[in-house]
This record gives structure tokens, sequence and C-alpha cells, in this order.
């Protein structure tokens, strides 16, 4: 299939047809995404998580979002591709903000990068924009905050804070995103945003009422066994799998069923030349 330009999924939302993406960090996994024709691959910055075993996305660095860019990038050379801000990178100044996203498309070859917060990064969202570059905006449940937020909390359940959600969704419409990622919400607020805002609004945590949804490869493939969001839905069991295929590999081993004759080469000179060594 052809890669999703960012007009197309505008269409999608203006047609009503879901879009779906999911995360991925490197070359087999987004080689099986591209091929599972999702509609986008997320290098999420959960990289932090579900790769290098942090308990959260604040230690994620620029360097490690750019190699799992790249890896990705070579397995899904057809798939629209968002490279994640990781906490730090967009914070300082908008100049930084434009610096960092600009590696993403220069060094990465994405096709938009997300940042996380409302209204006060609007600066950031329209500097970067303002470059030519494709932004996702993340509200709701940002991981990258959750010290403030008191841990992984959903957001928006409380009429004050729905309301200033649905100030940083206008505030990040207005300066610039192109597509915004609610997270962790109630599908009654998802509801109201997706209707309100002209650009897609997407979910994860997030409800149906929305323009497509994403889901962190971990989760869905049963493959972080740390602990498991409410809203994730697990569509395979990778552990199991792969720790069983572990455990019979160590056993052939042990019991020399392993290797067999099919994984040995065989000498092509008599065994007489061979016992002259
Ligand atoms: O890093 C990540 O995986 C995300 C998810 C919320 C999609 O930002
Ligand atoms: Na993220």
């Amino acid at each position: 299939a052809k890669k999703k330009s960012i007009l197309d999924l505008h269409k999608m939302k203006q047609s009503g047809e879901k879009a779906v993406w999911v995360t991925a960090y490197d070359y087999p996994m987004a080689s099986f995404a591209e091929q599972a024709g999702m509609d986008m691959i997320l290098v999420g910055d959960s990289l932090g998580m579900i790769v290098y075993g942090y308990d959260g996305t604040v230690p994620v660095t620029m360097e490690d979002c750019i190699i799992h860019s790249k890896a990705v990038r070579r397995g899904a050379p057809n798939t629209f591709i968002i490279g994640d801000m990781p906490f730090g990178s967009y914070h300082i100044s908008d100049g930084d903000a434009v610096y960092n996203a600009c590696r993403f498309l220069k060094e990465a070859n994405c096709d938009a990068i997300k940042l996380e917060g409302g209204a006060r990064v609007a600066s950031k969202v329209k500097a970067i924009s303002d470059a030519g570059i494709v932004v996702f905006g993340h509200i709701g449940l940002t991981p990258q905050s959750a010290g403030q937020l008191g841990g992984f909390k959903a957001q928006g359940l409380y009429v004050d804070s729905a309301r200033s959600l649905i100030k940083d969704a206008l505030a990040i419409q207005e300066a610039g995103a192109l597509a915004l990622l609610l997270e962790g919400v109630p599908p009654e607020l998802t509801e109201f945003i997706s209707k309100k805002l002209t650009i897609p609004v997407y979910g994860i945590g997030a409800g149906i009422p929305c323009d497509g949804q994403v889901l962190v490869l971990g989760d869905l493939l049963g493959m972080f066994q740390n602990f498991t969001p409410k809203f994730a839905k697990k569509y395979a069991n990778l552990a199991e799998v792969v720790t069983n295929a572990f455990k019979e590999y160590a056993d052939d081993v042990r019991c020399g069923n392993f290797p067999e004759e099919k994984h040995v080469y065989h000498i092509k000179d008599s065994i007489e030349d061979f016992e002259r060594l």
C-alpha cells in the first residue's frame, strides 16, 4: 500500500474512516507493522519502558529516539512514521525544539513528530510547524509530566480538568498541530474534542469516539510484564511464546536433541583423509 500523507489522514477524519497506529522501536517489529497494514507507526518514547527497562519515559534521550527511529524506517519504508520528542528535547526553548524536531526528519526520515503538552507548549508547536514539520500534539495522561500528575493517572474526569484539556486541544490546533493524541481521558471528553477540532484526534485509553487508535506494542503483544494499563488490550502473549521457545531450546541442548542431522555440514573428502588429521 502507498504511504499515507497528512492529507490522507485528514480525509480519513472527514469520511469517518478510522486510522490505526502502533508503536515500534526496531526493524523486525516495524516490518511486521507495515506488512499488517498499519496507517502509522509511532517510535514512542515508551521505548524507555518497553525496550530499556526504565520505570518511565523521562530518561529517554534524543540519541535513543534517533537510533530507534532509523531502525523503524528501515523496517517500514512505506509507512507514515512519527518520531516522539523525548523529555528535555523541546522544553528549553523554541530554537531547541526546532533543532531536535529537524533531527527526526533529517537523520531518521520521519514524517512527523509528536510532543506532549497543551497551551504551555504552544510556542514550540508553532515554531516546529513554521519549520514545515508535521506536528502531532499529545494531551491528557502525559507520561513525561507524570511527576506533576502524581503518577500515570487518567485526566479530564472532572469538569475543571476537562475544560482545561479542551483549551489545550484548541491551543495546539491553533498553534499549527496537524493531529492530536488524547491519552487516558473519558470517551465523553474525547467525543467533544474530536468534534470540536478540524484536525484528526486519535486516542489511547480515550475510548471509541475519535478518529483512530494507537496501542503500545509491548502491551498489545504481551511482551511488557511490569504492568498493564487498564486501556491496553493484549492480542498476543509474546512473553509466553518467547520464554517457551528458550526453554525448549535449552532442554534440547541439555538432552542432546539439538543440533540434529539437518543442522550440520558434512565432510566432502573421504573419512580416511579426515582420519589423518
Ligand atoms: O510513547 C508512546 O508510546 C506514546 C503512546 C501514548 C502512544 O506516546
Ligand atoms: Na510518548
